[in-house]
């Protein structure tokens, strides 16, 4: 490692230029100071592959229990109106071992490959006539019309949760995402509280429902699925790792199709050889989630003082490991910084690794693969509206275009 850098002092994830391309950074980092501490975010940043992958690797060593510590401060009416629901219980995502295992069983039966293969006739449905919806315009802001709107209803189907509340689910989705990540006025922290408590209330409606009677989705695997019989899920643990899952796979997913299309038209020779080479989508999809993936930071708490990259953490310290700088080590990756839709292998991380690997990611993949066809089949004339600017919505863990304008000739 050369001489300190202090690279904390640069770190900068929710602005500009770090927010639009944070890799040039990273790549120093990896060199610099592969391990260093950012004040701002009062945790240890840690960027080289493997590094990342041992920390993930030692959940006895580097817990998830901190992975949901809120970054914004609520008012007491905030909190007052969330004591009207569950509160924020443990879930999936901030357990670990045995007790995280108790939330991971039902979701990995839930969640089965073979399962999933089984909605990839339903995927093309819903993405053909969302695709129907604005062929004949030319034009088309593709978040909000595809990239949003196709995860959304597959993920609910997969919950059964009636198609007519999708716009309510949506806006509730939108509402807990900005309660627990944005700065918001007190007005607007109070009415997406309500909407948090308001979504509980709607699964728990449901998961008691599916615990009497229960179905083919998600919700009932919760209900019937137990790790451990003595311990099943309770009504409010079920409610909160469904929410959980229900905004972490529609965001996640939305943001890498926007950015699946992106990189593709924005260099028009990838886009054209995808088309001319639909064999060749599924290596494609596996190269945006290592080279521009939508989870790029995620935490973890040292339990005990421990080592990363010869760097000493302190007990109780927080830890941020990038993902997406991971992806992009050299030591790893030939031509790290190059984006090949034929790479392979390709032993990407974008899915996290270890214990909490994510349990949607054979969904994430075939949403992505289907969409990816449907498109270069229906719109292979299909190109970047030119002088439109990019942004990157400002997130800590997630990365995603906010919009992204499209254009095309319609053939009649
Ligand atoms: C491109 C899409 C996606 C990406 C990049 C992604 C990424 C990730 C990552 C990195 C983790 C590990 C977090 C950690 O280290 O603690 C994770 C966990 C998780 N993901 Fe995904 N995800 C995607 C799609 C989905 C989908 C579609 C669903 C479900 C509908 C989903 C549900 C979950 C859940 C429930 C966990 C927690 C698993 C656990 O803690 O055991 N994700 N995801």
């Amino acid at each position: 490692m050369v001489e300190r850098a202090h690279l904390g002092q640069e770190f900068a994830p929710l602005k500009a230029p770090h927010l639009e391309n944070p890799y040039p950074f990273y790549a120093r980092a990896r060199h610099e100071e592969p391990v260093f501490f950012s004040k701002d975010l009062n945790a240890w940043v840690v960027t080289r592959y493997d590094d990342v992958r041992a920390v993930v690797a030692q959940p006895d060593v580097f817990s998830s229990k901190d992975t949901l510590r809120p970054v914004v401060q609520f008012t007491p009416e905030t909190f007052r109106e969330l004591s009207k629901g569950f509160g924020f219980l443990p879930n999936i995502i901030n357990t670990d071992g045995e007790e995280h295992m108790r939330f991971r069983a039902p979701l990995n039966q839930a969640f089965l490959p073979a399962r999933m293969r089984k909605m990839e006739a339903d995927v093309r449905t819903v993405a053909n006539r969302l695709i129907d919806t604005f062929y004949q315009d030319g034009q088309t802001e593709i978040i909000s019309r595809f990239a949003g709107p196709l995860p959304q209803e597959i993920i609910l189907r997969l919950f059964d949760v009636p198609l007519t509340q999708m716009t309510q689910y949506k806006q509730w989705c939108d509402d807990i995402k900005a309660l627990t990540m944005s700065p918001l006025t007190p007005e607007r922290q109070l009415e997406c509280a309500r909407s948090f408590v308001a979504f509980q209330h709607a699964v728990a409606g449901l998961a008691e429902e599916r615990k009497h009677t229960p179905g083919d989705d998600v919700i009932s695997c919760m209900a019937t699925v137990h790790h451990n019989p003595a311990r099943p899920l309770s009504i409010p643990e079920i409610v909160n790792t469904a929410m959980g899952t229900i905004l972490a796979g529609h965001d996640t997913t939305t943001s890498l199709l926007g950015t699946a299309l992106y990189i593709l038209l924005g260099t028009p020779r990838l886009w054209q050889t995808l088309c001319e080479h639909p064999e060749n989508i599924s290596t494609t999809v596996e190269e945006v989630l290592r080279f521009d993936s939508s989870v790029h930071l995620f935490f973890r708490t040292a339990l005990r003082e421990a080592t990363v990259g010869g760097v000493t953490i302190p007990e109780g310290a927080f830890l941020l490991v990038s993902y997406a700088s991971a992806n992009h080590d050299e030591t790893q990756f030939a031509n790290a910084e190059q984006f090949d839709l034929r790479r392979s292998p390709n032993r990407h991380i974008a899915f996290g690794f270890g214990s909490h690997f994510c349990v949607g990611s054979p969904l994430a993949r075939l949403i992505s693969r289907v969409a990816l066809e449907s498109l270069t089949q229906r719109l292979p004339q299909m190109h970047l509206k030119p002088g439109q600017s990019i942004h990157h919505v400002p997130q800590l863990a997630f990365h995603g275009l906010a919009s992204l304008e499209l254009e095309w000739d319609v053939i009649q």
